[in-house]
């Protein structure tokens, strides 16, 4: 089968060329994202590869059907830059990779934390320059603090048991509390109870529109004075003036970061020369005590392979006739019935239909999950 792979990168090539071309199936490598300009250059290619900065709209999907494009393979988790509905109409299957390994993502939670707990990106500096003082390099112990998981599922569970081996009391929110977190020693409180008891909060729950903006102005005055603060899960959790304010007031100490507002535009790509001083993102990055990531929690040697061996298998079973797993696609996806699982922070609508959190509504209704959530 052949394979047009848009916003190929390196890293794509060798893991994709590893798992797939051995197997006698072509890939053509396009630097391009998709978009209406250049779908066309996926003519006569029977399948796609996608990234989650690649926009499958209906026009784009129209475009890809028309020119003898019938599998769409996402190599992400996250779904909300496809037109699932459209590509349903056009009888387009779209795969996707639910599970590539969150240990990835929660050990990128740990390693933000110690960075920005006992300021390591400070120490590295003033080493380099020859400057061993360790004045303002002032850390804290994790052992014996309360961590506040916002979310324990397959991310939050991982990160959770990691801290406790640091003898962190792990408090945690989550709509669905599991069994295996309990085993893990976790404690199950309300959404603002976590908020107020917890020295460090750290997110693991998905952006769909119940969930927009969650810490907001109101909620992150909840937060202990001082309390640390990391994202790996999606930037739209968080209104960054908000956050802004707080890491400038000292209700937030320090905050690790690795996804934005706007994943389009900020992540994954070299900005260097037209950052604006005024962007939210470069107001965060400016202050000392704020360390932020371009969205790599994914970004390891297991789950890059995971993703490739997905997309062989997609292609495989997709050529040979039989159903794919992890379609989005088949008809018990339909909009009528709830999507499979918590994707990577997407939304099954199309596009992403944003509620702004309103501080009262949290207050009085700790967030559930909402009914079109993929965490359904
Ligand atoms: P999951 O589905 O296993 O867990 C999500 C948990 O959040 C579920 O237990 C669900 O009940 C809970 N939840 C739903 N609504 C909630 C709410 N309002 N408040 C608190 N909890 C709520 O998903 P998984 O695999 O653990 O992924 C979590 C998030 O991590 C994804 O949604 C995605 O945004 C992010 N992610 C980030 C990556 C990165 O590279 N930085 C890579 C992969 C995922």
């Amino acid at each position: 089968m052949r394979l047009a792979v848009f916003s190929a990168k390196a890293h794509d090539r060798r893991f994709l060329d590893a798992a797939i071309s051995r197997a006698g199936h072509q890939l053509l490598y396009l630097e391009s994202h998709l978009d209406r300009q250049t779908a066309c250059l996926a003519r006569g290619q029977a399948a796609v590869s996608l990234c989650v900065t690649d926009r499958a709209d209906a026009a784009v999907l129209t475009l890809l059907a028309e020119g003898g494009t019938r599998l769409v393979t996402l190599r992400s988790a996250g779904y909300n830059h496809v037109d699932l509905a459209a590509a349903r109409r056009l009888g387009l299957t779209v795969t996707h990779v639910p599970d590539y390994s969150p240990h990835a993502v929660a050990e990128h939670t740990i390693a933000l934390l110690l960075a920005v707990v006992r300021r390591i990106p400070h120490a590295y500096t003033r080493v380099r320059e020859g400057n061993y003082c360790v004045e303002g390099l002032l850390g804290f112990n994790l052992h014996g603090k309360t961590v506040g998981l916002i979310g324990a599922g397959k991310i939050g569970l991982i990160t959770g048991r990691i801290l406790r081996g640091f003898g962190c009391h792990v408090l945690a929110y989550d709509p669905h509390p599991t069994d295996a977190a309990r085993e893990a020693g976790f404690e199950f409180a309300p959404f603002n109870q976590v908020l107020e008891s917890a020295d460090i909060i750290s997110l693991h729950c998905p952006l769909v529109p119940t969930t927009h903006h969650l810490l907001n102005r109101t909620t992150l005055g909840w937060l202990k004075r001082g309390a640390v603060l990391i994202n790996t899960s999606r930037g739209g959790l968080i209104d960054q003036n908000a956050l802004v304010e707080a890491l400038e007031s000292g209700r937030l100490s320090a905050l690790g970061m690795d996804v934005y507002e706007d994943e389009v535009m900020a992540t994954q790509h070299d900005h260097a020369a037209h950052r604006h001083p005024d962007d939210p993102i470069s107001r965060l990055i400016a202050l000392p005590n704020v360390l932020v990531t371009g969205h790599q929690g994914f970004f390891t040697a297991e789950a890059l392979a995971d993703i490739a061996a997905s997309t062989f298998t997609a292609m495989t079973d997709f050529g040979a006739g039989r159903a794919c797993a992890h379609t989005l696609t088949s008809p018990e996806n339909s909009p009528n019935t709830p999507p499979p699982h918590a994707p990577h922070g997407s939304s099954p609508a199309f596009p992403l239909t944003t509620n702004h959190h309103q501080p009262n509504e949290t207050a009085a209704n700790p967030p559930t999950r909402s009914p079109t959530s993929p965490a359904n």
